[in-house]
């Protein structure tokens, strides 16, 4: 029997987002149906409210989230109802060219639910991400659940599903940070501040962090930056280099996604070191660089979607970390509201007010 939920929709482009009535069916063969319990507001959901990802509306928003499976179909057997789970947004498939060369970190492939959650009047809801978690409940893929000890707060755990995952993994898988090595981070808001933290778990002697927002710093340092520079008023290349003897960064991650701060990130890094772009530009920016300056300064120049996590891999570690008190990951979430409050939600983090707004069911 399908379900009626509360959810968040976006209706169309920029109009206000709105509580709604959610069918939810039942989970088909390799669904499972989830129970929120708590999701956190990211740039991408206002991104989709924007039309700026496509124009599939309406969208059900939000994807950061963790809840306790209520049913799955048939086939499931790597979770079971009752599991407490976080949600991600790429089940690996485990057969494109990715998963079989056993990188499937990459896969080329990842699913959602098959079946469509949607209005009252039948009207097709597209998924934020495939997840769809500003809602009590919500259909996903099996493969989009990972369980990982219940013990931990949802609003917390939830965080794991996107934005702070993609900063830890930045660091930690993507960009390689190990012991001893100096890391500069450009934008320090969600996705950077959890770059930092995962730099500082890695083992990194020096943590840069840079923003035109002393606000974001004075968090940073709270997450391990061990030296903040703010780029507004400062050259960050130069700061940075300064910071580093003279020579920039082992490992420097843009966290913002525009072209000046790529070039930043750029000349900012050590000759041979590395470059990560975990800030997500718009398909109208470009970049320009001396074709030289890319060959001469040697290194590497990579690009990390989601941190190159694998949810089965680091979701369980890095909450286990957590409870064990080695990763912060309370100091992400600034505020606990309730699901009719996105849209002052979204204004507050269009401010820079907050780092995360976390909705609680
Ligand atoms: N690669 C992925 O898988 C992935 C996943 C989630 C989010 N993201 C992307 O990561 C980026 C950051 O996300 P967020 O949630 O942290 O956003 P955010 O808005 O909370 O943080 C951006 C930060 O950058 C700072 N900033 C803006 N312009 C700057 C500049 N010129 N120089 C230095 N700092 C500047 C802002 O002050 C802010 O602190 C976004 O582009 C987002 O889409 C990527
Ligand atoms: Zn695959
Ligand atoms: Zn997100």
């Amino acid at each position: 029997m399908a379900q009626e939920v509360r959810g968040v929709i976006a209706p169309g482009k920029n109009e206000p987002v709105r509580v709604e009535t959610i069918v939810v069916p039942d989970p088909g063969p390799g669904e499972a149906v989830v129970k929120i319990q708590a999701c956190g507001v990211c740039h991408t959901d206002l991104h989709y409210k924007q039309g700026g990802i496509n124009d599939d509306f309406p969208f059900l928003l939000g994807h950061e989230a963790a809840g306790v499976v209520e049913s799955v179909g048939a086939g499931v057997t790597d979770v079971a109802p009752g599991d407490f789970v976080i949600l991600n947004w790429r089940a690996v498939c485990g057969q494109c060219r990715a998963c079989l060369r056993g990188r499937p970190w990459y896969c080329f492939d990842t699913h959602n639910a098959k079946q469509k959650m949607t209005l009252k009047d039948g009207t097709e809801l597209s998924p934020a991400l495939g997840i769809g978690a500003f809602a009590e409940k919500t259909l996903v893929a099996a493969g989009q659940c990972t369980k990982v000890d219940p013990s931990v707060s949802p609003a917390v755990a939830g965080l794991l599903g996107c934005g702070v995952m993609a900063g830890i993994g930045a660091a930690i898988n993507t960009g390689n940070v190990g012991r001893g090595d100096t890391v500069a981070v450009i934008g320090c808001g969600g996705v950077g501040d959890a770059a930092i933290a995962g730099s500082r778990l890695a083992g990194a002697a020096k943590i840069i962090a840079v923003d035109i927002d002393d606000r974001k710093l004075a968090t940073a340092e709270k997450l391990g930056a061990t030296h903040t520079v703010n780029s507004r008023n400062t050259d960050a290349v130069e700061a940075i280099r300064e910071l580093t003897g003279g020579f920039g960064a082992d490992v420097v991650i843009e966290a913002v996604g525009r072209p000046e701060t790529y070039q930043q990130a750029f000349y900012a890094r050590d000759l041979a070191g590395t470059v990560v772009l975990v800030g997500v530009p718009t398909p109208d920016m470009k970049l320009e660089l001396p074709l030289i300056d890319v060959f001469g300064r040697g290194g590497s120049l990579k690009s990390s979607w989601y941190g190159d996590c694998l949810p089965s891999r680091d979701f369980p570690m890095l909450i286990d970390l957590h409870l064990q008190g080695r990763l912060d990951l309370g100091a992400f979430v600034s505020e606990t509201i309730a699901l009719d409050d996105i849209e002052a939600a979204f204004e507050r983090m269009h401010h820079g007010d907050v780092l995360r707004s976390v909705v609680e069911f």
